[in-house]
Protein backbone atom coordinates (compact mmCIF):
# COMPACT_ATOMS: atom_id res chain seq x y z
CA UNK A 1 0.00 0.00 0.00
CA UNK A 2 3.13 2.44 0.75
CA UNK A 3 4.88 1.16 -1.82
CA UNK A 4 1.79 2.20 -4.11
CA UNK A 5 1.39 5.37 -3.22
CA UNK A 6 5.52 6.04 -3.09
CA UNK A 7 5.31 5.22 -6.78
CA UNK A 8 2.06 6.91 -7.82
CA UNK A 9 3.47 10.39 -6.29
CA UNK A 10 6.75 9.71 -7.84
CA UNK A 11 5.12 9.13 -11.03
CA UNK A 12 2.97 12.29 -10.66
CA UNK A 13 5.81 14.70 -9.95
CA UNK A 14 7.55 13.20 -12.93
CA UNK A 15 4.25 13.90 -14.74
CA UNK A 16 4.56 17.16 -13.36
CA UNK A 17 7.77 18.59 -14.06
CA UNK A 18 7.69 17.11 -17.84
CA UNK A 19 4.58 18.88 -18.37
CA UNK A 20 6.53 22.27 -16.69
CA UNK A 21 9.41 21.40 -19.13
CA UNK A 22 6.87 21.43 -22.39
CA UNK A 23 5.34 24.40 -21.04
CA UNK A 24 8.63 26.33 -21.00
CA UNK A 25 9.59 24.76 -24.73
CA UNK A 26 6.52 25.79 -25.86
CA UNK A 27 6.78 29.52 -23.82
CA UNK A 28 10.44 29.74 -25.14
CA UNK A 29 9.46 28.91 -28.70
CA UNK A 30 6.58 31.53 -28.95
CA UNK A 31 8.85 34.12 -28.00
CA UNK A 32 11.58 32.91 -30.76
CA UNK A 33 9.05 32.71 -33.27
CA UNK A 34 7.60 36.45 -31.72
CA UNK A 35 11.14 37.42 -32.24
CA UNK A 36 11.61 36.28 -35.52
CA UNK A 37 8.44 37.38 -36.90
CA UNK A 38 9.20 41.08 -35.83
CA UNK A 39 12.63 40.81 -37.30
CA UNK A 40 11.12 39.44 -40.86
CA UNK A 41 8.27 42.27 -40.43
CA UNK A 42 11.31 44.98 -40.24
CA UNK A 43 13.26 43.60 -43.53
CA UNK A 44 10.44 44.26 -45.25
CA UNK A 45 11.68 47.10 -47.19
CA UNK A 46 7.93 48.28 -47.12
CA UNK A 47 7.44 48.24 -43.93
CA UNK A 48 11.15 50.37 -43.20
CA UNK A 49 9.58 53.36 -45.73
CA UNK A 50 6.47 53.43 -44.18
CA UNK A 51 8.00 53.86 -40.61
CA UNK A 52 10.44 56.46 -42.26
CA UNK A 53 7.47 58.12 -44.10
CA UNK A 54 5.35 58.05 -40.42
CA UNK A 55 9.01 59.21 -38.48
CA UNK A 56 8.11 63.04 -40.09
CA UNK A 57 4.14 62.96 -38.78
CA UNK A 58 3.00 64.32 -35.22
CA UNK A 59 2.81 60.82 -32.86
CA UNK A 60 2.05 60.38 -29.24
CA UNK A 61 5.07 58.92 -27.01
CA UNK A 62 5.88 55.50 -28.08
CA UNK A 63 8.56 52.84 -27.14
CA UNK A 64 11.30 51.76 -29.96
CA UNK A 65 9.78 48.34 -31.89
CA UNK A 66 6.53 48.10 -30.07
CA UNK A 67 5.47 51.95 -31.28
CA UNK A 68 2.21 52.61 -29.25
CA UNK A 69 1.28 49.10 -28.25
CA UNK A 70 0.73 49.20 -24.62
CA UNK A 71 -1.09 52.66 -25.44
CA UNK A 72 -3.81 50.87 -27.47
CA UNK A 73 -4.22 47.87 -25.52
CA UNK A 74 -5.80 49.93 -22.88
CA UNK A 75 -9.39 48.89 -22.69
CA UNK A 76 -11.46 50.23 -25.15
CA UNK A 77 -13.27 53.17 -23.31
CA UNK A 78 -9.40 54.54 -23.00
CA UNK A 79 -8.71 53.66 -26.63
CA UNK A 80 -11.29 55.83 -27.93
CA UNK A 81 -10.81 59.06 -25.59
CA UNK A 82 -7.38 58.79 -26.17
CA UNK A 83 -7.67 58.70 -29.63
CA UNK A 84 -9.94 62.18 -29.10
CA UNK A 85 -6.81 63.41 -27.64
CA UNK A 86 -4.62 62.82 -30.01
CA UNK A 87 -6.57 64.62 -32.56
CA UNK A 88 -7.05 67.74 -30.40
CA UNK A 89 -3.33 67.34 -29.41
CA UNK A 90 -1.62 66.50 -32.60
CA UNK A 91 -3.77 67.98 -35.05
CA UNK A 92 -5.40 66.31 -38.27
CA UNK A 93 -3.01 64.38 -39.30
CA UNK A 94 -1.27 62.25 -36.99
CA UNK A 95 0.60 58.93 -36.88
CA UNK A 96 0.12 55.37 -34.39
CA UNK A 97 2.59 52.12 -34.92
CA UNK A 98 2.05 49.47 -32.96
CA UNK A 99 4.82 46.48 -34.26
CA UNK A 100 6.62 47.74 -37.46
CA UNK A 101 2.55 48.20 -38.67
CA UNK A 102 1.77 52.39 -39.20
CA UNK A 103 -1.68 53.30 -39.14
CA UNK A 104 -1.97 57.31 -40.35
CA UNK A 105 -5.13 58.91 -39.44
CA UNK A 106 -6.39 61.75 -41.54
CA UNK A 107 -9.68 63.54 -40.61
CA UNK A 108 -9.28 66.74 -42.93
CA UNK A 109 -11.15 67.34 -46.12
CA UNK A 110 -7.70 65.94 -48.07
CA UNK A 111 -8.46 62.65 -46.85
CA UNK A 112 -10.77 62.30 -50.03
CA UNK A 113 -8.00 62.45 -52.18
CA UNK A 114 -6.54 58.86 -49.93
CA UNK A 115 -9.80 57.53 -51.20
CA UNK A 116 -8.49 57.58 -54.82
CA UNK A 117 -5.69 54.69 -53.83
CA UNK A 118 -7.24 52.22 -51.61
CA UNK A 119 -8.66 49.33 -51.14
CA UNK A 120 -10.70 48.64 -47.58
CA UNK A 121 -8.20 47.87 -44.17
CA UNK A 122 -7.81 45.17 -41.96
CA UNK A 123 -11.05 45.70 -39.97
CA UNK A 124 -12.26 44.69 -42.74
CA UNK A 125 -10.95 41.30 -43.20
CA UNK A 126 -11.76 40.94 -39.38
CA UNK A 127 -15.66 41.74 -39.85
CA UNK A 128 -15.05 38.71 -42.64
CA UNK A 129 -16.29 35.73 -40.21
CA UNK A 130 -19.51 37.99 -39.48
CA UNK A 131 -20.44 39.97 -42.92
CA UNK A 132 -18.51 37.64 -45.31
CA UNK A 133 -18.34 39.47 -49.14
CA UNK A 134 -21.05 41.80 -48.07
CA UNK A 135 -20.68 45.46 -49.52
CA UNK A 136 -19.52 46.64 -45.86
CA UNK A 137 -16.44 44.36 -46.86
CA UNK A 138 -16.17 43.28 -50.19
CA UNK A 139 -14.04 45.09 -52.80
CA UNK A 140 -12.91 45.54 -55.76
CA UNK A 141 -14.96 44.08 -59.00
CA UNK A 142 -17.47 42.40 -56.51
CA UNK A 143 -18.24 45.62 -54.50
CA UNK A 144 -19.02 47.47 -57.88
CA UNK A 145 -20.99 44.84 -58.86
CA UNK A 146 -22.69 44.25 -56.27
CA UNK A 147 -23.26 48.20 -55.50
CA UNK A 148 -24.66 48.65 -58.73
CA UNK A 149 -27.44 45.54 -58.01
CA UNK A 150 -28.37 46.85 -55.06
CA UNK A 151 -28.03 50.75 -54.84
CA UNK A 152 -31.66 50.90 -56.75
CA UNK A 153 -33.27 48.77 -54.13
CA UNK A 154 -33.33 52.24 -52.05
CA UNK A 155 -34.24 54.30 -54.57
CA UNK A 156 -36.76 57.45 -53.40
CA UNK A 157 -39.61 55.31 -55.24
CA UNK A 158 -39.27 52.10 -52.96
CA UNK A 159 -38.60 54.36 -49.80
CA UNK A 160 -42.06 56.04 -50.54
CA UNK A 161 -44.03 52.51 -50.24
CA UNK A 162 -42.07 51.88 -46.85
CA UNK A 163 -42.89 55.26 -45.33
CA UNK A 164 -46.21 53.92 -43.68
CA UNK A 165 -44.10 51.37 -42.09
CA UNK A 166 -41.93 53.59 -41.26
CA UNK A 167 -44.75 56.21 -39.59
CA UNK A 168 -46.34 53.28 -37.97
CA UNK A 169 -42.69 52.32 -35.92
CA UNK A 170 -42.71 56.40 -35.17
CA UNK A 171 -45.48 56.12 -33.11
CA UNK A 172 -44.65 52.53 -31.61
CA UNK A 173 -41.64 54.61 -30.40
CA UNK A 174 -43.38 57.15 -28.82
CA UNK A 175 -45.53 54.77 -27.02
CA UNK A 176 -42.68 52.58 -26.13
CA UNK A 177 -40.41 55.93 -24.67
CA UNK A 178 -43.68 56.55 -22.20
CA UNK A 179 -44.15 53.41 -20.79
CA UNK A 180 -39.91 53.28 -19.92
CA UNK A 181 -40.25 56.96 -18.44
CA UNK A 182 -43.23 55.85 -16.44
CA UNK A 183 -41.43 52.54 -15.51
CA UNK A 184 -38.29 55.18 -14.19
CA UNK A 185 -40.67 57.09 -12.26
CA UNK A 186 -38.02 56.01 -9.26
CA UNK A 187 -35.12 57.66 -11.32
CA UNK A 188 -36.78 61.10 -12.14
CA UNK A 189 -38.39 59.34 -15.19
CA UNK A 190 -34.66 59.13 -17.14
CA UNK A 191 -34.40 56.46 -18.97
CA UNK A 192 -31.66 54.84 -21.11
CA UNK A 193 -33.16 55.08 -24.64
CA UNK A 194 -30.81 52.81 -26.70
CA UNK A 195 -32.29 49.37 -26.26
CA UNK A 196 -36.13 51.10 -26.90
CA UNK A 197 -34.62 53.16 -30.00
CA UNK A 198 -32.61 49.97 -31.38
CA UNK A 199 -35.20 48.10 -31.23
CA UNK A 200 -37.26 50.34 -33.33
CA UNK A 201 -35.06 50.09 -36.10
CA UNK A 202 -34.38 46.90 -36.40
CA UNK A 203 -37.77 46.53 -37.21
CA UNK A 204 -37.81 49.08 -39.17
CA UNK A 205 -35.46 47.61 -41.72
CA UNK A 206 -37.33 44.01 -40.61
CA UNK A 207 -40.36 45.12 -41.89
CA UNK A 208 -38.83 47.36 -44.70
CA UNK A 209 -35.47 45.99 -46.61
CA UNK A 210 -36.32 42.89 -45.43
CA UNK A 211 -39.81 42.69 -46.33
CA UNK A 212 -40.56 40.91 -42.63
CA UNK A 213 -44.66 41.54 -43.39
CA UNK A 214 -45.58 39.21 -41.16
CA UNK A 215 -43.39 39.55 -38.80
CA UNK A 216 -45.14 40.28 -34.90
CA UNK A 217 -43.32 43.12 -33.09
CA UNK A 218 -44.73 42.29 -29.69
CA UNK A 219 -44.32 38.41 -29.43
CA UNK A 220 -41.98 37.86 -26.13
CA UNK A 221 -39.77 35.27 -28.68
CA UNK A 222 -39.04 38.06 -30.85
CA UNK A 223 -38.01 40.56 -28.27
CA UNK A 224 -36.07 37.94 -26.82
CA UNK A 225 -34.33 36.94 -29.79
CA UNK A 226 -33.77 40.82 -30.57
CA UNK A 227 -31.85 41.08 -27.18
CA UNK A 228 -29.54 38.31 -28.49
CA UNK A 229 -28.91 40.25 -31.43
CA UNK A 230 -28.16 43.41 -29.57
CA UNK A 231 -25.60 41.48 -27.19
CA UNK A 232 -24.12 39.43 -29.36
CA UNK A 233 -23.06 42.24 -31.76
CA UNK A 234 -22.26 44.57 -28.55
CA UNK A 235 -19.64 41.51 -28.13
CA UNK A 236 -18.64 41.28 -31.75
CA UNK A 237 -17.55 44.78 -31.31
CA UNK A 238 -15.49 44.37 -28.58
CA UNK A 239 -13.46 41.14 -29.72
CA UNK A 240 -13.27 42.86 -33.26
CA UNK A 241 -11.65 46.38 -31.48
CA UNK A 242 -9.60 44.14 -28.91
CA UNK A 243 -8.20 41.62 -31.84
CA UNK A 244 -7.47 44.98 -34.16
CA UNK A 245 -5.57 46.37 -31.59
CA UNK A 246 -3.53 42.98 -30.91
CA UNK A 247 -1.77 42.51 -34.23
CA UNK A 248 -0.51 39.07 -33.92
CA UNK A 249 -3.63 37.77 -33.21
CA UNK A 250 -5.38 38.62 -36.76
CA UNK A 251 -3.94 35.52 -38.79
CA UNK A 252 -6.62 33.31 -38.49
CA UNK A 253 -5.14 30.40 -37.39
CA UNK A 254 -3.07 32.40 -34.36
CA UNK A 255 -6.54 33.68 -33.11
CA UNK A 256 -8.06 30.50 -32.94
CA UNK A 257 -6.47 29.02 -30.49
CA UNK A 258 -7.79 32.03 -27.93
CA UNK A 259 -10.87 32.54 -25.78
CA UNK A 260 -11.67 35.78 -27.66
CA UNK A 261 -12.54 33.27 -31.04
CA UNK A 262 -14.50 31.12 -28.81
CA UNK A 263 -16.57 33.81 -27.53
CA UNK A 264 -16.91 35.34 -31.59
CA UNK A 265 -17.95 31.29 -32.54
CA UNK A 266 -20.83 31.48 -30.14
CA UNK A 267 -21.69 34.77 -31.16
CA UNK A 268 -21.78 34.63 -34.71
CA UNK A 269 -24.24 31.41 -34.41
CA UNK A 270 -26.22 33.82 -32.91
CA UNK A 271 -26.21 36.63 -35.16
CA UNK A 272 -26.58 33.87 -38.26
CA UNK A 273 -29.02 32.24 -36.56
CA UNK A 274 -31.20 35.71 -35.97
CA UNK A 275 -30.44 36.61 -40.25
CA UNK A 276 -31.26 33.17 -41.15
CA UNK A 277 -34.88 33.79 -40.24
CA UNK A 278 -35.60 36.65 -43.00
CA UNK A 279 -35.33 34.48 -46.08
CA UNK A 280 -38.20 32.55 -46.43
CA UNK A 281 -40.70 34.63 -45.45
CA UNK A 282 -39.58 38.05 -47.19
CA UNK A 283 -41.71 38.47 -50.12
CA UNK A 284 -42.13 42.16 -51.34
CA UNK A 285 -44.80 41.18 -54.02
CA UNK A 286 -47.19 43.92 -53.42
CA UNK A 287 -44.97 46.56 -53.05
CA UNK A 288 -43.13 45.69 -56.08
CA UNK A 289 -46.32 45.74 -58.23
CA UNK A 290 -47.58 48.85 -57.07
CA UNK A 291 -43.48 50.36 -58.58
CA UNK A 292 -43.18 50.71 -62.11
CA UNK A 293 -40.58 52.94 -63.20
CA UNK A 294 -41.15 55.57 -65.78
CA UNK A 295 -37.98 56.16 -68.33
CA UNK A 296 -35.01 56.65 -66.59
CA UNK A 297 -35.52 58.50 -63.32
CA UNK A 298 -32.03 58.65 -61.83
CA UNK A 299 -32.14 55.65 -59.63
CA UNK A 300 -29.11 54.13 -61.51
CA UNK A 301 -28.91 50.65 -63.54
CA UNK A 302 -28.99 47.14 -62.70
CA UNK A 303 -30.45 43.91 -62.19
CA UNK A 304 -33.00 45.40 -59.67
CA UNK A 305 -34.30 47.58 -62.89
CA UNK A 306 -34.23 44.83 -65.57
CA UNK A 307 -38.06 44.05 -66.34
CA UNK A 308 -38.41 47.96 -65.82
CA UNK A 309 -39.48 47.75 -61.63
CA UNK A 310 -37.54 48.51 -58.97
CA UNK A 311 -37.49 46.06 -56.11
CA UNK A 312 -36.43 46.18 -52.49
CA UNK A 313 -33.60 45.15 -50.89
CA UNK A 314 -34.09 41.21 -50.29
CA UNK A 315 -36.53 40.75 -53.79
CA UNK A 316 -33.45 42.03 -55.70
CA UNK A 317 -31.06 39.39 -54.40
CA UNK A 318 -33.45 36.88 -54.83
CA UNK A 319 -34.45 38.24 -58.56
CA UNK A 320 -31.42 38.48 -59.94
CA UNK A 321 -30.26 34.97 -58.57
CA UNK A 322 -33.72 33.45 -60.00
CA UNK A 323 -32.10 35.10 -63.58
CA UNK A 324 -28.79 33.65 -63.38
CA UNK A 325 -26.68 36.02 -61.31
CA UNK A 326 -23.52 34.75 -59.65
CA UNK A 327 -25.19 35.00 -56.32
CA UNK A 328 -25.35 31.88 -53.93
CA UNK A 329 -27.33 31.31 -51.34
CA UNK A 330 -24.53 32.42 -48.98
CA UNK A 331 -23.65 35.52 -50.72
CA UNK A 332 -27.80 36.46 -50.29
CA UNK A 333 -27.46 36.00 -46.19
CA UNK A 334 -24.19 37.46 -46.32
CA UNK A 335 -25.62 41.07 -47.57
CA UNK A 336 -28.77 40.45 -45.63
CA UNK A 337 -25.98 39.92 -42.44
CA UNK A 338 -24.68 43.50 -43.52
CA UNK A 339 -27.94 45.23 -43.61
CA UNK A 340 -29.41 44.09 -40.75
CA UNK A 341 -26.66 45.35 -38.92
CA UNK A 342 -25.89 48.57 -40.70
CA UNK A 343 -29.17 49.32 -41.42
CA UNK A 344 -30.08 49.48 -37.56
CA UNK A 345 -27.15 50.35 -35.49
CA UNK A 346 -26.24 53.51 -37.48
CA UNK A 347 -29.37 54.87 -37.32
CA UNK A 348 -30.48 53.67 -34.04
CA UNK A 349 -27.16 55.91 -32.73
CA UNK A 350 -27.75 58.55 -34.75
CA UNK A 351 -31.02 58.96 -33.31
CA UNK A 352 -29.78 58.59 -29.58
CA UNK A 353 -27.10 60.96 -30.46
CA UNK A 354 -29.59 63.78 -31.82
CA UNK A 355 -31.82 63.51 -29.02
CA UNK A 356 -29.15 63.95 -26.39
CA UNK A 357 -27.60 66.55 -28.19
CA UNK A 358 -31.56 68.31 -28.26
CA UNK A 359 -31.38 67.57 -25.10
CA UNK A 360 -28.17 69.94 -23.84
CA UNK A 361 -29.62 72.42 -26.16
CA UNK A 362 -33.09 73.62 -25.05
CA UNK A 363 -33.26 76.65 -27.80
CA UNK A 364 -32.93 74.56 -30.44
CA UNK A 365 -35.47 71.85 -29.07
CA UNK A 366 -37.83 74.37 -28.59
CA UNK A 367 -37.49 75.60 -32.16
CA UNK A 368 -37.80 72.23 -33.48
CA UNK A 369 -41.11 71.42 -31.14
CA UNK A 370 -42.38 74.27 -33.03
CA UNK A 371 -41.87 73.43 -36.35
CA UNK A 372 -43.10 70.17 -35.38
CA UNK A 373 -46.56 72.09 -33.85
CA UNK A 374 -47.16 73.37 -37.65
CA UNK A 375 -46.38 69.81 -39.23
CA UNK A 376 -48.86 66.40 -39.87
CA UNK A 377 -46.96 63.26 -38.44
CA UNK A 378 -46.39 61.77 -42.11
CA UNK A 379 -43.47 61.54 -44.66
CA UNK A 380 -45.27 63.77 -46.76
CA UNK A 381 -45.03 66.51 -43.92
CA UNK A 382 -42.13 65.61 -42.40
CA UNK A 383 -40.08 65.03 -45.88
CA UNK A 384 -40.53 68.93 -46.11
CA UNK A 385 -39.64 70.43 -42.52
CA UNK A 386 -36.04 72.21 -43.22
CA UNK A 387 -35.38 72.89 -39.39
CA UNK A 388 -35.74 69.01 -38.87
CA UNK A 389 -33.42 69.02 -42.25
CA UNK A 390 -30.63 70.64 -40.44
CA UNK A 391 -30.80 69.23 -36.83
CA UNK A 392 -30.30 65.79 -37.96
CA UNK A 393 -27.99 66.76 -40.75
CA UNK A 394 -25.95 68.96 -37.55
CA UNK A 395 -26.17 65.96 -35.15
CA UNK A 396 -24.79 63.57 -37.84
CA UNK A 397 -21.87 65.93 -38.31
CA UNK A 398 -21.04 65.91 -34.57
CA UNK A 399 -21.48 62.82 -33.58
CA UNK A 400 -21.15 60.49 -36.67
CA UNK A 401 -22.57 57.28 -35.93
CA UNK A 402 -19.77 55.79 -38.27
CA UNK A 403 -16.57 58.04 -37.20
CA UNK A 404 -13.73 56.40 -38.50
CA UNK A 405 -13.36 54.33 -41.52
CA UNK A 406 -10.37 52.40 -42.54
CA UNK A 407 -8.64 51.53 -45.99
CA UNK A 408 -5.24 50.64 -46.76
CA UNK A 409 -2.86 51.97 -49.76
CA UNK A 410 -2.44 50.23 -52.87
CA UNK A 411 -0.25 52.76 -54.11
CA UNK A 412 1.18 56.04 -52.53
CA UNK A 413 -1.56 58.64 -52.16
CA UNK A 414 -0.21 62.74 -51.66
CA UNK A 415 -1.84 65.18 -49.62
CA UNK A 416 -1.44 69.10 -50.15
CA UNK A 417 0.92 68.20 -53.29
CA UNK A 418 3.28 67.81 -50.59
CA UNK A 419 2.74 65.05 -47.88
CA UNK A 420 2.98 60.90 -49.28
CA UNK A 421 1.47 58.87 -47.79
CA UNK A 422 3.30 55.40 -48.83
CA UNK A 423 1.60 52.36 -50.19
CA UNK A 424 0.85 49.36 -47.65
CA UNK A 425 -0.64 52.05 -44.95
CA UNK A 426 -3.73 51.57 -43.06
CA UNK A 427 -5.15 54.42 -42.84
CA UNK A 428 -7.90 55.84 -40.67
CA UNK A 429 -10.19 58.13 -42.48
CA UNK A 430 -12.84 60.64 -40.00
CA UNK A 431 -15.00 62.24 -42.67
CA UNK A 432 -18.76 61.82 -43.75
CA UNK A 433 -19.11 59.49 -46.18
CA UNK A 434 -22.14 58.63 -48.09
CA UNK A 435 -23.55 55.51 -47.23
CA UNK A 436 -25.43 53.00 -49.51
CA UNK A 437 -28.58 53.78 -47.37
CA UNK A 438 -28.30 57.79 -46.95
CA UNK A 439 -31.59 58.05 -48.68
CA UNK A 440 -33.52 55.53 -45.96
CA UNK A 441 -31.30 56.49 -42.91
CA UNK A 442 -32.54 60.30 -43.18
CA UNK A 443 -35.98 59.52 -43.91
CA UNK A 444 -35.74 56.85 -40.79
CA UNK A 445 -33.90 58.99 -38.34
CA UNK A 446 -36.20 62.07 -39.39
CA UNK A 447 -39.43 60.45 -38.61
CA UNK A 448 -38.31 58.79 -35.57
CA UNK A 449 -36.83 62.10 -34.12
CA UNK A 450 -39.95 63.94 -35.11
CA UNK A 451 -42.32 61.50 -33.12
CA UNK A 452 -40.31 61.68 -29.83
CA UNK A 453 -39.49 65.24 -29.69
CA UNK A 454 -43.41 65.96 -30.36
CA UNK A 455 -44.29 63.70 -27.56
CA UNK A 456 -41.45 64.77 -25.34
CA UNK A 457 -39.34 67.30 -23.98
CA UNK A 458 -36.03 65.83 -23.24
CA UNK A 459 -33.25 66.43 -21.13
CA UNK A 460 -29.65 64.85 -21.30
CA UNK A 461 -28.97 63.45 -17.98
CA UNK A 462 -25.11 62.16 -18.88
CA UNK A 463 -21.98 64.23 -17.98
CA UNK A 464 -20.62 65.82 -21.12
CA UNK A 465 -16.75 64.32 -21.92
CA UNK A 466 -14.06 62.17 -24.41
CA UNK A 467 -14.89 59.11 -22.10
CA UNK A 468 -18.72 59.29 -23.19
CA UNK A 469 -18.08 56.52 -25.81
CA UNK A 470 -16.58 53.69 -26.64
CA UNK A 471 -13.96 52.07 -29.38
CA UNK A 472 -16.80 49.83 -31.46
CA UNK A 473 -17.75 49.69 -35.12
CA UNK A 474 -20.32 52.40 -34.81
CA UNK A 475 -20.54 55.78 -32.13
CA UNK A 476 -21.43 53.62 -29.18
CA UNK A 477 -22.09 55.11 -25.62
CA UNK A 478 -20.44 53.70 -23.02
CA UNK A 479 -22.79 53.15 -20.50
CA UNK A 480 -26.24 54.19 -22.26
CA UNK A 481 -27.84 56.94 -23.64
CA UNK A 482 -29.31 58.99 -20.26
CA UNK A 483 -32.86 61.16 -21.13
CA UNK A 484 -35.16 62.38 -18.80
CA UNK A 485 -38.35 62.13 -21.25
CA UNK A 486 -40.85 64.72 -19.87
CA UNK A 487 -44.61 64.59 -22.10
CA UNK A 488 -45.30 67.69 -23.89
C1 LIG B 1 -27.25 57.64 -40.02
C2 LIG B 1 -27.11 56.50 -40.58
C3 LIG B 1 -25.92 56.01 -41.34
C4 LIG B 1 -24.63 56.45 -41.36
C5 LIG B 1 -24.03 57.63 -40.61
C6 LIG B 1 -23.90 55.58 -42.25
C7 LIG B 1 -22.56 55.72 -42.56
C8 LIG B 1 -21.85 54.86 -43.33
C9 LIG B 1 -20.45 54.97 -43.62
C10 LIG B 1 -19.51 56.06 -43.11
C11 LIG B 1 -20.11 53.95 -44.42
C12 LIG B 1 -18.73 53.61 -44.96
C13 LIG B 1 -18.20 52.50 -44.06
C14 LIG B 1 -16.89 51.95 -44.45
O1 LIG B 1 -16.54 51.94 -45.63
O2 LIG B 1 -16.19 51.48 -43.55
C15 LIG B 1 -21.31 53.16 -44.64
C16 LIG B 1 -21.37 52.03 -45.41
C17 LIG B 1 -22.50 51.30 -45.59
N1 LIG B 1 -23.76 51.57 -45.15
FE1 LIG B 1 -24.27 53.13 -44.00
N2 LIG B 1 -24.75 54.62 -42.73
C18 LIG B 1 -25.98 54.85 -42.21
C19 LIG B 1 -27.14 54.13 -42.45
C20 LIG B 1 -27.23 53.03 -43.25
C21 LIG B 1 -28.45 52.31 -43.54
C22 LIG B 1 -29.82 52.67 -43.00
C23 LIG B 1 -28.11 51.28 -44.35
C24 LIG B 1 -28.98 50.22 -44.96
C25 LIG B 1 -30.23 50.37 -45.20
C26 LIG B 1 -26.68 51.35 -44.57
C27 LIG B 1 -25.96 50.47 -45.33
C28 LIG B 1 -24.61 50.59 -45.56
C29 LIG B 1 -23.86 49.62 -46.33
C30 LIG B 1 -24.41 48.37 -47.00
C31 LIG B 1 -22.53 50.06 -46.35
C32 LIG B 1 -21.36 49.46 -47.10
C33 LIG B 1 -21.43 50.18 -48.41
C34 LIG B 1 -20.24 50.13 -49.28
O3 LIG B 1 -19.11 49.91 -48.83
O4 LIG B 1 -20.49 50.38 -50.46
N3 LIG B 1 -26.19 52.44 -43.89
N4 LIG B 1 -22.35 53.74 -43.97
Amino acid sequence: MVLAASLWASLWASLWASLWALLEAAAVLALLGAAAAVVLLYCDPAVRRNLAVASQFPQPRGVPVIGHLLLLLKSREDVFGMLRRFRRTLGSRFVITMLGRTVFAVSDPQAVEVSRHMSKGVVYELLKPWLGLGLLTSGGGLWRSRRKLLTPAFHFRILDQFSQHLEQQARGLADELDAARRAAADRGHVVDVVPVISGTTLRAIRVTAMGAVDFETDSSSDLASEKSYFDAIHRVGTTTVARLVRPWLWPAPVFKLTGLYRSLREDLRTLHAFTAKVRPTARHETVEKSIRTAGDDGGGAGVGRKAGRLRPFLDVLLHAQRDGADLTDKNIREEVDTFMFEGHDTTSMALCWALELLGRHPAAQDRLAGELRGAAADWEAVSRLPYLDRVVKECLRLRPSVPVISRTLDSDAVLDNKQVLPARAVVTISIVRVSAGKRFALMEVKLLLAAVVRAFRVRSAMADGEDMFIADLVLRPRAGVLLELTPR
